[in-house]
């Protein structure tokens, strides 16, 4: 069976990173917010050009204490699509905060300058633009600088577009901050969960390091409102710390399944999206088909698993009742309703990528 994605392929490839990481924390005997946190903090913010990285428990942390040290509080309305899972969705409503969804662009699948506007329009009180799918949103300058002109803060949950990058500048870097997941099968992964914030404002990373520790100022000196605890532990930063360096080869090696893909696969009923180029890091390779669920069975009996990423969109999620009955997002809903998520990963070989693609061709 070609599974999705091989988290144990990665293990095994890395097996003396990994031991050596774990092996200096056993050792050290400092085991929550360390040398190995710290360390990474540093290398992650250089990477992305950005000048703080505050590390939390997992990305759906990241968000809604991200948010919270934007300001965001309790009734305010925050701009977000309805196409990512609910995981902003999630984090607004532990803030007490309500989404104000917008609709996406249905070749990039992200949000769009004329959605933020209208989305500030409405009066939001931040706006959160997620690059989806490994794919940096195609407009996300312009949305900053429509953002900064507004003096609204620009949020963007980069938890599946690490590395991904604009004009030379990293996904993370455009708005006031941004989230990460390090979740095991994002592009940079922990064996476990993790997250983290990065910016380039002392005053929102000075909050952060408050919010992520019990609203501490100081050592049992609790400061901050709306705190918690949520920590990266030394294991996890010891083991992203060992794979940071090889994030832009796994990249590459991404990007690069994905065009073989959008090259080869031909079939009349299966759209490919646009796969290529520093902005995209191939996170998820996301095709389109109005037979969706036949190609989906079609896959599965030529041994080939497949997903839907995601298949029901925010404002449709049995917990809202019929809150958003009346919200139409057409492009949101049409993109649920036929799209599928090929396998795509790093230690694919170029064997298996081929089996794909003879089997979409031969549906
Ligand atoms: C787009 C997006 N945002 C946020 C998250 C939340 O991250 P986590 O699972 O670490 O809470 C995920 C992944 O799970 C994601 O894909």
């Amino acid at each position: 069976m070609q599974q999705i994605n091989d988290l144990s392929a990665r293990i095994a490839q890395c097996q003396e990173q990994i031991k050596a990481a774990v092996n200096r924390v056993v050792d050290s005997g400092w085991l929550v917010l360390g040398p190995e946190v710290k360390q990474f903090e540093t290398a992650f913010a250089a990477y992305l050009g950005a000048s703080d990285c505050i590390t939390v428990a997992n990305g759906t942390d990241a968000i809604e204490l991200g948010l919270k040290a934007l300001g965001v509080a309790p009734g305010d309305q925050v701009a977000t699509v309805a196409n990512a899972s609910m995981y902003t969705t999630t984090a607004l409503l532990a803030i007490g905060a309500e989404p104000f969804f917008m609709d996406v662009d249905l070749d990039s699948r992200c949000a769009t300058l004329a959605e933020v506007t209208r989305a500030l329009d409405a009066g939001v009180k931040a706006v959160v633009v997620t690059h989806l799918y490994g794919l940096a949103a195609p407009e996300i300058v312009q949305i900053a600088a429509l953002c900064a002109q507004r003096g609204v803060p620009l949020f963007e949950d980069c938890a599946q577009a690490h590395g991904a990058s604009v004009d030379g500048k990293r996904t993370g870097t455009f708005g006031a901050a941004a989230s990460f997941s390090f979740y095991p099968t994002k592009n940079l992964g922990a064996l476990g969960d993790g997250g983290a914030v990065v910016t380039s404002d002392a005053s929102i990373a000075e909050r952060m390091r408050a919010l992520r520790q019990y609203g501490w100022s100081e050592k049992y000196k609790v400061q901050v409102a709306g705190a918690r605890n949520s920590r990266l532990d030394e294991m996890q930063a010891a083991i992203l710390g060992a794979f940071l360096p090889g994030l832009d080869a796994a990249n590459a090696r991404r990007r690069a399944i994905a065009e073989r893909y959008s090259a080869e696969l031909n079939h009349p009923e299966v759209q490919v999206p646009n796969a290529s180029g520093a902005a995209y890091v191939g996170h998820l390779y996301v095709v389109r088909s109005p037979r969706r669920d036949a190609l989906r069975a079609h896959l599965r009996e030529a041994g080939i698993a497949s997903d839907v990423h995601y298949p029901i969109p925010d404002h449709r999620q049995p917990l809202f009742g019929d809150r958003y009955a009346d919200l139409r997002l057409e492009n949101t809903e049409r993109l649920a309703a036929d799209i599928l998520t090929l396998p795509c990963y790093p230690e694919m070989s170029d064997e298996n990528v081929g089996r794909v693609i003879a089997a979409v061709n031969a549906w």
